[in-house]
Protein backbone atom coordinates (compact mmCIF):
# COMPACT_ATOMS: atom_id res chain seq x y z
CA UNK A 1 0.00 0.00 0.00
CA UNK A 2 2.74 2.20 1.12
CA UNK A 3 4.59 1.85 -2.39
CA UNK A 4 1.13 2.65 -4.12
CA UNK A 5 1.54 6.08 -2.52
CA UNK A 6 4.74 6.54 -3.19
CA UNK A 7 3.70 5.81 -6.31
CA UNK A 8 0.88 7.85 -6.51
CA UNK A 9 3.60 11.26 -5.10
CA UNK A 10 6.30 10.28 -8.28
CA UNK A 11 3.54 10.26 -10.24
CA UNK A 12 1.71 13.85 -9.27
CA UNK A 13 4.71 15.28 -9.12
CA UNK A 14 6.20 14.47 -12.73
CA UNK A 15 2.56 15.02 -14.20
CA UNK A 16 4.05 18.78 -13.31
CA UNK A 17 5.30 18.01 -17.24
CA UNK A 18 3.24 20.11 -20.08
CA UNK A 19 1.42 17.61 -22.20
CA UNK A 20 2.86 18.02 -25.68
CA UNK A 21 -0.35 18.87 -27.46
CA UNK A 22 -3.72 19.47 -26.79
CA UNK A 23 -4.98 19.08 -30.14
CA UNK A 24 -3.80 15.33 -31.20
CA UNK A 25 -4.59 13.27 -28.29
CA UNK A 26 -3.12 10.20 -27.64
CA UNK A 27 -1.46 7.90 -25.51
CA UNK A 28 2.07 9.72 -25.88
CA UNK A 29 0.79 13.25 -24.98
CA UNK A 30 -0.07 11.20 -21.66
CA UNK A 31 1.56 13.29 -18.79
CA UNK A 32 1.83 9.67 -17.17
CA UNK A 33 1.87 6.42 -19.39
CA UNK A 34 1.22 3.70 -17.20
CA UNK A 35 1.62 0.39 -18.33
CA UNK A 36 0.16 -2.50 -16.36
CA UNK A 37 -1.16 -4.77 -19.12
CA UNK A 38 -0.07 -6.14 -22.32
CA UNK A 39 -3.31 -3.98 -23.89
CA UNK A 40 -1.57 -0.84 -22.35
CA UNK A 41 1.99 -1.86 -23.82
CA UNK A 42 0.33 -2.40 -27.28
CA UNK A 43 -0.88 0.99 -27.16
CA UNK A 44 2.57 2.58 -25.74
CA UNK A 45 4.56 0.70 -28.45
CA UNK A 46 3.31 3.00 -30.84
CA UNK A 47 5.48 6.02 -29.38
CA UNK A 48 8.40 8.12 -30.78
CA UNK A 49 8.01 10.85 -28.47
CA UNK A 50 6.82 10.68 -24.45
CA UNK A 51 5.44 13.62 -23.03
CA UNK A 52 5.49 12.67 -19.86
CA UNK A 53 6.18 9.54 -17.83
CA UNK A 54 6.34 5.80 -18.74
CA UNK A 55 5.58 3.85 -15.18
CA UNK A 56 5.64 -0.17 -15.75
CA UNK A 57 3.84 -2.01 -13.35
CA UNK A 58 3.50 -5.13 -12.76
CA UNK A 59 0.90 -7.37 -15.37
CA UNK A 60 0.27 -11.42 -15.52
CA UNK A 61 -0.35 -10.78 -19.28
CA UNK A 62 3.77 -9.13 -20.09
CA UNK A 63 5.26 -11.37 -22.90
CA UNK A 64 8.93 -11.86 -22.16
CA UNK A 65 10.42 -9.33 -23.96
CA UNK A 66 9.23 -5.74 -23.41
CA UNK A 67 10.04 -3.73 -26.50
CA UNK A 68 9.39 -0.18 -27.35
CA UNK A 69 10.49 -0.14 -31.04
CA UNK A 70 10.03 3.33 -31.81
CA UNK A 71 10.34 5.51 -28.97
CA UNK A 72 13.31 8.16 -29.11
CA UNK A 73 12.50 10.32 -26.55
CA UNK A 74 11.37 10.58 -23.18
CA UNK A 75 10.47 13.76 -21.63
CA UNK A 76 9.83 12.65 -18.03
CA UNK A 77 10.77 9.19 -16.17
CA UNK A 78 10.95 5.76 -17.51
CA UNK A 79 10.11 3.68 -14.49
CA UNK A 80 9.50 0.73 -12.98
CA UNK A 81 9.79 0.84 -9.26
CA UNK A 82 8.59 -2.24 -7.28
CA UNK A 83 4.99 -2.30 -6.69
CA UNK A 84 4.33 -5.45 -4.83
CA UNK A 85 4.73 -7.82 -7.06
CA UNK A 86 7.77 -8.96 -9.07
CA UNK A 87 7.65 -8.33 -12.54
CA UNK A 88 8.67 -11.47 -14.54
CA UNK A 89 9.79 -9.98 -17.76
CA UNK A 90 13.35 -10.98 -19.02
CA UNK A 91 14.29 -8.25 -22.03
CA UNK A 92 13.85 -4.57 -22.04
CA UNK A 93 14.16 -3.11 -25.15
CA UNK A 94 14.33 0.23 -26.85
CA UNK A 95 16.63 0.32 -29.55
CA UNK A 96 16.23 3.85 -30.80
CA UNK A 97 15.90 5.72 -26.86
CA UNK A 98 18.25 8.75 -26.99
CA UNK A 99 17.02 10.63 -24.17
CA UNK A 100 15.21 10.63 -21.24
CA UNK A 101 14.68 13.86 -19.65
CA UNK A 102 14.09 12.77 -15.90
CA UNK A 103 15.29 9.27 -14.70
CA UNK A 104 15.67 6.00 -15.69
CA UNK A 105 14.85 3.59 -12.44
CA UNK A 106 14.28 -0.06 -13.01
CA UNK A 107 13.82 -2.21 -9.78
CA UNK A 108 12.83 -5.81 -8.48
CA UNK A 109 12.76 -7.33 -12.29
CA UNK A 110 13.65 -10.60 -10.87
CA UNK A 111 13.92 -12.13 -14.28
CA UNK A 112 15.56 -9.69 -16.50
CA UNK A 113 19.01 -10.70 -17.99
CA UNK A 114 18.74 -7.52 -20.47
CA UNK A 115 18.59 -4.10 -20.61
CA UNK A 116 19.17 -3.09 -24.41
CA UNK A 117 18.97 0.89 -24.79
CA UNK A 118 22.14 0.78 -27.04
CA UNK A 119 21.61 4.29 -28.33
CA UNK A 120 20.97 6.06 -25.10
CA UNK A 121 23.24 9.07 -24.26
CA UNK A 122 21.36 11.45 -22.19
CA UNK A 123 19.90 11.22 -18.42
CA UNK A 124 19.07 12.61 -15.30
CA UNK A 125 19.65 9.97 -13.34
CA UNK A 126 19.59 5.89 -13.34
CA UNK A 127 19.07 3.82 -10.66
CA UNK A 128 19.30 -0.33 -11.19
CA UNK A 129 18.24 -1.95 -8.54
CA UNK A 130 17.34 -5.81 -7.16
CA UNK A 131 17.52 -7.18 -10.97
CA UNK A 132 19.70 -9.82 -10.06
CA UNK A 133 19.45 -11.59 -13.25
CA UNK A 134 20.62 -8.45 -14.74
CA UNK A 135 23.69 -9.55 -16.98
CA UNK A 136 23.65 -6.94 -19.80
CA UNK A 137 22.95 -3.26 -19.74
CA UNK A 138 24.41 -1.54 -22.51
CA UNK A 139 23.33 1.64 -21.91
CA UNK A 140 25.57 1.79 -18.66
CA UNK A 141 28.73 2.69 -21.49
CA UNK A 142 26.65 4.48 -24.32
CA UNK A 143 25.78 7.17 -21.47
CA UNK A 144 27.49 10.81 -22.36
CA UNK A 145 25.76 12.60 -19.88
CA UNK A 146 24.04 12.55 -16.46
CA UNK A 147 22.77 15.01 -13.96
CA UNK A 148 22.64 13.16 -10.95
CA UNK A 149 23.26 9.45 -9.90
CA UNK A 150 25.12 6.08 -11.38
CA UNK A 151 23.28 3.54 -9.46
CA UNK A 152 24.13 0.22 -9.84
CA UNK A 153 22.81 -2.11 -6.97
CA UNK A 154 22.34 -5.73 -7.07
CA UNK A 155 22.70 -6.59 -10.06
CA UNK A 156 24.64 -9.64 -11.98
CA UNK A 157 26.41 -7.74 -14.17
CA UNK A 158 30.32 -8.75 -14.28
CA UNK A 159 32.13 -5.28 -15.42
CA UNK A 160 30.62 -1.80 -15.74
CA UNK A 161 32.40 0.61 -18.20
CA UNK A 162 31.92 3.92 -19.53
CA UNK A 163 34.04 6.18 -21.18
CA UNK A 164 31.71 9.45 -21.79
CA UNK A 165 30.49 10.39 -18.27
CA UNK A 166 32.87 13.39 -17.44
CA UNK A 167 30.68 14.04 -14.27
CA UNK A 168 28.01 12.81 -11.91
CA UNK A 169 26.82 13.37 -8.25
CA UNK A 170 26.83 9.93 -7.02
CA UNK A 171 28.65 7.00 -8.09
CA UNK A 172 27.70 3.98 -6.07
CA UNK A 173 27.49 0.24 -7.26
CA UNK A 174 26.62 -2.14 -4.21
CA UNK A 175 25.58 -5.81 -3.98
CA UNK A 176 26.74 -6.74 -7.85
CA UNK A 177 27.48 -10.28 -6.71
CA UNK A 178 29.48 -11.10 -10.24
CA UNK A 179 31.15 -7.73 -10.63
CA UNK A 180 34.79 -7.71 -11.40
CA UNK A 181 35.46 -4.68 -13.22
CA UNK A 182 34.66 -0.97 -13.04
CA UNK A 183 35.61 1.37 -14.90
CA UNK A 184 35.05 5.11 -15.40
CA UNK A 185 37.54 6.34 -17.42
CA UNK A 186 36.37 9.86 -18.72
CA UNK A 187 34.67 10.78 -15.23
CA UNK A 188 36.13 13.88 -13.59
CA UNK A 189 34.55 15.06 -10.93
CA UNK A 190 31.56 13.05 -8.76
CA UNK A 191 30.37 15.97 -6.13
CA UNK A 192 28.95 13.57 -3.79
CA UNK A 193 30.51 10.25 -3.90
CA UNK A 194 32.33 7.21 -5.58
CA UNK A 195 31.44 4.23 -3.55
CA UNK A 196 31.64 0.27 -4.01
CA UNK A 197 30.27 -1.73 -1.19
CA UNK A 198 29.42 -5.67 -1.24
CA UNK A 199 30.12 -6.36 -4.36
CA UNK A 200 31.93 -9.66 -5.62
CA UNK A 201 35.14 -9.45 -3.62
CA UNK A 202 38.48 -8.19 -5.76
CA UNK A 203 36.94 -6.04 -7.99
CA UNK A 204 39.46 -4.29 -10.38
CA UNK A 205 38.86 -0.36 -10.36
CA UNK A 206 39.96 2.62 -12.72
CA UNK A 207 39.14 6.12 -12.28
CA UNK A 208 41.81 6.95 -15.04
CA UNK A 209 40.34 10.97 -14.96
CA UNK A 210 39.12 11.47 -11.57
CA UNK A 211 40.03 14.60 -10.28
CA UNK A 212 37.87 15.63 -7.69
CA UNK A 213 35.69 13.20 -5.31
CA UNK A 214 33.43 13.76 -2.16
CA UNK A 215 33.48 10.96 -0.54
CA UNK A 216 35.39 8.13 -1.67
CA UNK A 217 34.59 4.74 -0.73
CA UNK A 218 36.27 0.99 -1.16
CA UNK A 219 35.28 -2.11 -0.11
CA UNK A 220 36.23 -5.46 -1.33
CA UNK A 221 38.86 -4.40 -4.48
CA UNK A 222 41.74 -5.56 -5.39
CA UNK A 223 43.23 -3.07 -7.42
CA UNK A 224 42.75 0.90 -7.84
CA UNK A 225 43.76 3.72 -10.49
CA UNK A 226 43.21 7.17 -9.53
CA UNK A 227 46.66 9.01 -11.03
CA UNK A 228 44.85 12.02 -11.16
CA UNK A 229 42.28 12.32 -7.71
CA UNK A 230 43.80 15.61 -6.36
CA UNK A 231 40.92 16.13 -3.71
CA UNK A 232 38.53 13.67 -1.47
CA UNK A 233 36.75 17.01 0.03
CA UNK A 234 35.04 14.43 2.68
CA UNK A 235 36.96 10.82 3.14
CA UNK A 236 38.97 8.48 1.63
CA UNK A 237 38.39 5.31 2.53
CA UNK A 238 39.67 2.15 1.29
CA UNK A 239 38.31 -1.42 3.69
CA UNK A 240 38.27 -5.29 3.38
CA UNK A 241 40.24 -5.48 0.20
CA UNK A 242 42.75 -7.29 -1.58
CA UNK A 243 44.57 -4.73 -2.86
CA UNK A 244 48.28 -4.96 -2.86
CA UNK A 245 49.67 -1.42 -3.96
CA UNK A 246 47.33 2.14 -3.10
CA UNK A 247 48.99 4.58 -5.02
CA UNK A 248 47.35 8.36 -4.99
CA UNK A 249 49.99 10.34 -6.79
CA UNK A 250 48.38 13.47 -6.88
CA UNK A 251 46.10 13.21 -4.14
CA UNK A 252 47.10 16.48 -2.12
CA UNK A 253 44.03 16.95 0.51
CA UNK A 254 41.29 14.87 1.93
CA UNK A 255 38.78 15.90 4.27
CA UNK A 256 38.89 19.77 3.31
CA UNK A 257 34.81 21.00 3.23
CA UNK A 258 34.04 22.41 6.12
CA UNK A 259 31.54 24.82 7.21
CA UNK A 260 30.71 25.78 10.81
CA UNK A 261 26.87 25.92 10.38
CA UNK A 262 26.89 22.39 9.25
CA UNK A 263 28.45 19.74 11.08
CA UNK A 264 29.82 16.88 9.17
CA UNK A 265 27.85 13.71 10.21
CA UNK A 266 30.01 11.13 8.49
CA UNK A 267 33.19 11.91 7.79
CA UNK A 268 36.07 9.47 8.40
CA UNK A 269 39.02 10.77 6.93
CA UNK A 270 41.63 8.50 5.80
CA UNK A 271 40.81 5.50 6.11
CA UNK A 272 43.09 2.32 5.15
CA UNK A 273 42.37 -0.66 6.94
CA UNK A 274 41.28 -4.58 6.63
CA UNK A 275 43.47 -5.60 3.99
CA UNK A 276 45.64 -8.16 4.09
CA UNK A 277 47.66 -8.27 0.85
CA UNK A 278 48.27 -4.64 0.83
CA UNK A 279 52.39 -3.85 0.64
CA UNK A 280 52.23 -0.66 0.19
CA UNK A 281 51.13 3.01 0.35
CA UNK A 282 51.95 5.96 -1.86
CA UNK A 283 50.89 9.31 -1.26
CA UNK A 284 53.34 11.59 -2.36
CA UNK A 285 52.13 15.00 -2.50
CA UNK A 286 49.33 14.45 0.74
CA UNK A 287 49.23 17.51 2.60
CA UNK A 288 46.18 17.40 4.65
CA UNK A 289 44.12 15.46 5.94
CA UNK A 290 41.48 17.78 7.72
CA UNK A 291 39.78 14.79 9.66
CA UNK A 292 41.21 11.65 11.25
CA UNK A 293 44.08 9.41 9.63
CA UNK A 294 43.67 5.94 10.15
CA UNK A 295 45.87 2.43 9.04
CA UNK A 296 44.97 -0.39 10.63
CA UNK A 297 44.76 -4.10 10.16
CA UNK A 298 46.24 -4.54 7.19
CA UNK A 299 49.07 -7.20 8.10
CA UNK A 300 51.40 -6.96 5.81
CA UNK A 301 52.23 -3.39 5.31
CA UNK A 302 55.30 -2.42 6.97
CA UNK A 303 56.43 0.84 6.01
CA UNK A 304 54.04 3.98 6.61
CA UNK A 305 55.32 7.42 4.66
CA UNK A 306 54.05 10.50 4.31
CA UNK A 307 56.57 12.62 3.02
CA UNK A 308 54.93 15.94 2.29
CA UNK A 309 51.57 15.88 4.74
CA UNK A 310 51.95 18.92 7.43
CA UNK A 311 48.28 19.21 8.95
CA UNK A 312 46.00 16.37 10.30
CA UNK A 313 43.11 17.78 12.32
CA UNK A 314 41.73 14.95 13.83
CA UNK A 315 43.39 11.91 15.44
CA UNK A 316 46.00 9.58 13.97
CA UNK A 317 45.57 5.76 14.64
CA UNK A 318 47.99 3.25 13.43
CA UNK A 319 48.11 -0.24 14.28
CA UNK A 320 49.96 -3.17 12.24
CA UNK A 321 53.83 -4.55 12.14
CA UNK A 322 55.28 -1.62 11.24
CA UNK A 323 59.23 -1.39 10.37
CA UNK A 324 59.34 2.75 9.68
CA UNK A 325 56.70 4.82 10.53
CA UNK A 326 57.76 8.14 8.90
CA UNK A 327 56.10 11.92 9.08
CA UNK A 328 59.02 14.30 7.76
CA UNK A 329 57.07 17.56 7.41
CA UNK A 330 54.54 17.07 10.26
CA UNK A 331 53.73 20.52 11.75
CA UNK A 332 50.14 19.81 13.51
CA UNK A 333 48.05 17.05 15.06
CA UNK A 334 44.69 18.47 16.30
CA UNK A 335 44.05 15.14 18.01
CA UNK A 336 45.86 12.02 19.93
CA UNK A 337 48.08 10.01 17.94
CA UNK A 338 47.98 6.34 18.41
CA UNK A 339 50.22 4.21 17.68
CA UNK A 340 50.30 0.20 18.47
CA UNK A 341 52.76 -2.34 16.86
CA UNK A 342 52.61 -5.97 17.51
CA UNK A 343 56.18 -6.26 16.79
CA UNK A 344 58.48 -6.15 19.96
CA UNK A 345 61.45 -2.95 19.41
CA UNK A 346 59.40 -0.80 17.63
CA UNK A 347 61.45 2.82 18.01
CA UNK A 348 58.99 5.25 19.23
CA UNK A 349 60.99 7.83 20.42
CA UNK A 350 60.96 9.47 16.93
CA UNK A 351 57.38 9.87 17.04
CA UNK A 352 57.19 11.22 21.04
CA UNK A 353 59.56 13.88 19.79
CA UNK A 354 56.52 15.45 17.56
CA UNK A 355 54.54 15.19 21.22
CA UNK A 356 57.18 16.83 23.41
CA UNK A 357 57.16 20.01 21.20
CA UNK A 358 53.92 20.29 20.48
CA UNK A 359 53.13 19.22 16.95
CA UNK A 360 50.74 16.61 18.48
CA UNK A 361 48.24 18.01 20.91
CA UNK A 362 46.33 15.27 21.74
CA UNK A 363 47.42 12.47 23.85
CA UNK A 364 50.09 10.26 22.47
CA UNK A 365 50.33 6.64 22.84
CA UNK A 366 53.47 4.25 21.48
CA UNK A 367 53.49 1.55 21.25
CA UNK A 368 50.03 0.24 23.06
CA UNK A 369 47.45 1.23 20.77
CA UNK A 370 44.80 3.28 22.56
CA UNK A 371 41.53 3.65 20.73
CA UNK A 372 41.18 7.23 19.63
CA UNK A 373 38.04 8.75 20.86
CA UNK A 374 35.63 8.45 18.29
CA UNK A 375 33.62 11.20 16.99
CA UNK A 376 37.41 12.88 17.07
CA UNK A 377 37.06 14.76 13.44
CA UNK A 378 33.53 16.37 13.46
CA UNK A 379 31.23 14.71 14.73
CA UNK A 380 29.41 15.77 18.10
CA UNK A 381 32.29 18.23 18.40
CA UNK A 382 31.39 21.65 19.78
CA UNK A 383 31.47 24.05 16.92
CA UNK A 384 34.16 25.91 18.71
CA UNK A 385 36.40 23.60 19.07
CA UNK A 386 36.59 22.35 15.36
CA UNK A 387 36.58 25.63 14.43
CA UNK A 388 39.71 26.48 16.75
CA UNK A 389 41.51 23.20 15.59
CA UNK A 390 40.64 24.26 11.85
CA UNK A 391 41.93 27.59 12.63
CA UNK A 392 45.31 26.30 13.84
CA UNK A 393 45.72 23.94 11.52
CA UNK A 394 44.91 25.40 8.27
CA UNK A 395 47.35 28.89 9.39
CA UNK A 396 49.68 28.82 6.41
CA UNK A 397 48.85 27.52 3.21
CA UNK A 398 45.70 28.63 3.63
CA UNK A 399 41.91 27.31 4.00
CA UNK A 400 39.47 27.02 1.04
CA UNK A 401 35.84 27.12 1.00
CA UNK A 402 34.62 24.74 -1.12
CA UNK A 403 32.61 25.80 -4.35
CA UNK A 404 31.09 22.27 -3.81
CA UNK A 405 28.99 23.38 -0.77
CA UNK A 406 26.00 23.82 -2.33
CA UNK A 407 26.46 20.62 -4.56
CA UNK A 408 26.60 18.72 -1.46
CA UNK A 409 23.75 20.09 0.44
CA UNK A 410 21.87 19.31 -2.80
CA UNK A 411 23.09 15.76 -2.76
CA UNK A 412 22.47 15.12 0.81
CA UNK A 413 18.72 16.47 0.00
CA UNK A 414 18.19 14.09 -3.28
CA UNK A 415 19.69 11.34 -1.34
CA UNK A 416 16.54 12.03 1.15
CA UNK A 417 14.21 12.03 -1.60
CA UNK A 418 15.73 9.01 -3.26
CA UNK A 419 16.26 7.18 -0.17
CA UNK A 420 11.93 7.26 0.32
CA UNK A 421 11.47 5.80 -3.31
C1 LIG B 1 -3.93 8.74 -20.04
O1 LIG B 1 -4.30 9.62 -18.99
C2 LIG B 1 -5.64 9.45 -18.55
C3 LIG B 1 -5.93 10.49 -17.48
O2 LIG B 1 -4.93 11.44 -17.41
C4 LIG B 1 -5.81 8.06 -18.01
O3 LIG B 1 -7.16 7.88 -17.62
C5 LIG B 1 -5.44 7.04 -19.04
O4 LIG B 1 -5.49 5.74 -18.48
C6 LIG B 1 -4.05 7.32 -19.56
N1 LIG B 1 -3.74 6.38 -20.60
C7 LIG B 1 -2.69 5.60 -20.54
C8 LIG B 1 -2.51 4.66 -21.69
O5 LIG B 1 -1.86 5.62 -19.61
C1 LIG C 1 11.89 -15.88 -12.47
O1 LIG C 1 12.50 -15.69 -11.21
C2 LIG C 1 11.88 -16.46 -10.20
C3 LIG C 1 12.46 -15.98 -8.88
O2 LIG C 1 13.84 -15.90 -8.95
C4 LIG C 1 12.10 -17.93 -10.49
O3 LIG C 1 11.50 -18.70 -9.50
C5 LIG C 1 11.52 -18.26 -11.84
O4 LIG C 1 11.83 -19.59 -12.21
C6 LIG C 1 12.03 -17.32 -12.92
N1 LIG C 1 11.30 -17.54 -14.15
C7 LIG C 1 11.91 -17.59 -15.32
C8 LIG C 1 11.02 -17.76 -16.53
O5 LIG C 1 13.13 -17.50 -15.44
C1 LIG D 1 18.48 -8.56 -4.65
O1 LIG D 1 17.20 -8.48 -5.24
C2 LIG D 1 16.36 -9.60 -4.98
C3 LIG D 1 15.09 -9.39 -5.76
O2 LIG D 1 14.40 -8.25 -5.33
C4 LIG D 1 16.14 -9.74 -3.49
O3 LIG D 1 15.38 -10.90 -3.24
C5 LIG D 1 17.49 -9.86 -2.79
O4 LIG D 1 17.32 -9.89 -1.40
C6 LIG D 1 18.36 -8.67 -3.13
N1 LIG D 1 19.69 -8.85 -2.58
C7 LIG D 1 20.32 -7.89 -1.87
C8 LIG D 1 21.68 -8.21 -1.39
O5 LIG D 1 19.78 -6.82 -1.64
C1 LIG E 1 34.67 -2.15 6.43
O1 LIG E 1 34.27 -3.41 5.91
C2 LIG E 1 33.59 -4.20 6.85
C3 LIG E 1 33.42 -5.60 6.30
O2 LIG E 1 33.09 -5.61 4.95
C4 LIG E 1 32.28 -3.52 7.19
O3 LIG E 1 31.57 -4.28 8.14
C5 LIG E 1 32.58 -2.15 7.76
O4 LIG E 1 31.37 -1.45 8.00
C6 LIG E 1 33.43 -1.34 6.81
N1 LIG E 1 33.84 -0.11 7.46
C7 LIG E 1 33.90 1.05 6.81
C8 LIG E 1 34.31 2.22 7.61
O5 LIG E 1 33.64 1.16 5.62
C1 LIG F 1 41.30 -7.67 9.83
O1 LIG F 1 41.16 -7.82 8.42
C2 LIG F 1 40.73 -9.11 8.01
C3 LIG F 1 40.70 -9.09 6.50
O2 LIG F 1 41.95 -8.77 5.99
C4 LIG F 1 39.37 -9.41 8.59
O3 LIG F 1 39.00 -10.72 8.24
C5 LIG F 1 39.40 -9.26 10.10
O4 LIG F 1 38.10 -9.42 10.61
C6 LIG F 1 39.94 -7.89 10.48
N1 LIG F 1 40.08 -7.79 11.92
C7 LIG F 1 39.47 -6.86 12.61
C8 LIG F 1 39.75 -6.88 14.06
O5 LIG F 1 38.72 -6.04 12.10
C1 LIG G 1 59.11 18.43 16.39
O1 LIG G 1 59.79 17.19 16.34
C2 LIG G 1 59.78 16.53 15.09
C3 LIG G 1 60.41 15.17 15.30
O2 LIG G 1 61.71 15.29 15.78
C4 LIG G 1 60.51 17.38 14.07
O3 LIG G 1 60.51 16.72 12.81
C5 LIG G 1 59.78 18.69 13.97
O4 LIG G 1 60.45 19.54 13.07
C6 LIG G 1 59.71 19.36 15.35
N1 LIG G 1 58.84 20.52 15.22
C7 LIG G 1 59.10 21.65 15.86
C8 LIG G 1 58.12 22.77 15.67
O5 LIG G 1 60.08 21.77 16.57
C1 LIG H 1 38.37 30.89 13.61
O1 LIG H 1 38.49 31.74 12.50
C2 LIG H 1 37.26 32.35 12.12
C3 LIG H 1 37.48 33.09 10.83
O2 LIG H 1 38.73 33.70 10.80
C4 LIG H 1 36.79 33.25 13.26
O3 LIG H 1 35.55 33.85 12.92
C5 LIG H 1 36.58 32.41 14.49
O4 LIG H 1 36.20 33.21 15.58
C6 LIG H 1 37.84 31.64 14.83
N1 LIG H 1 37.50 30.71 15.90
C7 LIG H 1 38.30 30.51 16.95
C8 LIG H 1 37.76 29.57 17.98
O5 LIG H 1 39.39 31.04 17.06
C1 LIG I 1 33.11 19.38 -9.26
O1 LIG I 1 31.71 19.62 -9.31
C2 LIG I 1 31.26 20.56 -8.35
C3 LIG I 1 29.75 20.63 -8.42
O2 LIG I 1 29.31 20.87 -9.70
C4 LIG I 1 31.93 21.91 -8.63
O3 LIG I 1 31.52 22.85 -7.66
C5 LIG I 1 33.44 21.73 -8.57
O4 LIG I 1 34.08 22.93 -8.88
C6 LIG I 1 33.88 20.65 -9.55
N1 LIG I 1 35.30 20.41 -9.37
C7 LIG I 1 36.15 20.30 -10.38
C8 LIG I 1 37.58 20.03 -10.04
O5 LIG I 1 35.81 20.40 -11.55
Amino acid sequence: MLSKILFLTVVGLSSLHPARSQSTPSVCDNSTILIDSRRALTAAQECTTVAGDIVIQYASDFPATIEFPNLELVDGNFLSIDFDEDIRVTRLSAPKLTTVAADVYISRWVNLTTINMPVLTTINRVRLNNLPSLTSANFLSTLETIENNYEVTNTSLKEIRNDKLSYAVFVEIFDNKALEKFELTALKNSSYNVALRRNKPGVEVSLPALKEVFYFEFQRISSLEIPELERAIGHFVVNDSTVETLEAPKLRDVGGWYDPSISITNNKGLLIQNSRSLKSISFPVLEAVQSDLVIRNNSELQDISFPMLRRIAGNVGLEGTFESVRFPKLDRVGGVFSLGNDENGFNCADLREFKNNGTIRGDFSCPQYQEPPTGGSSQGEPKEEIEDRLNRTSSGTGFESFGSFNAFVFAIFASAVLSVL
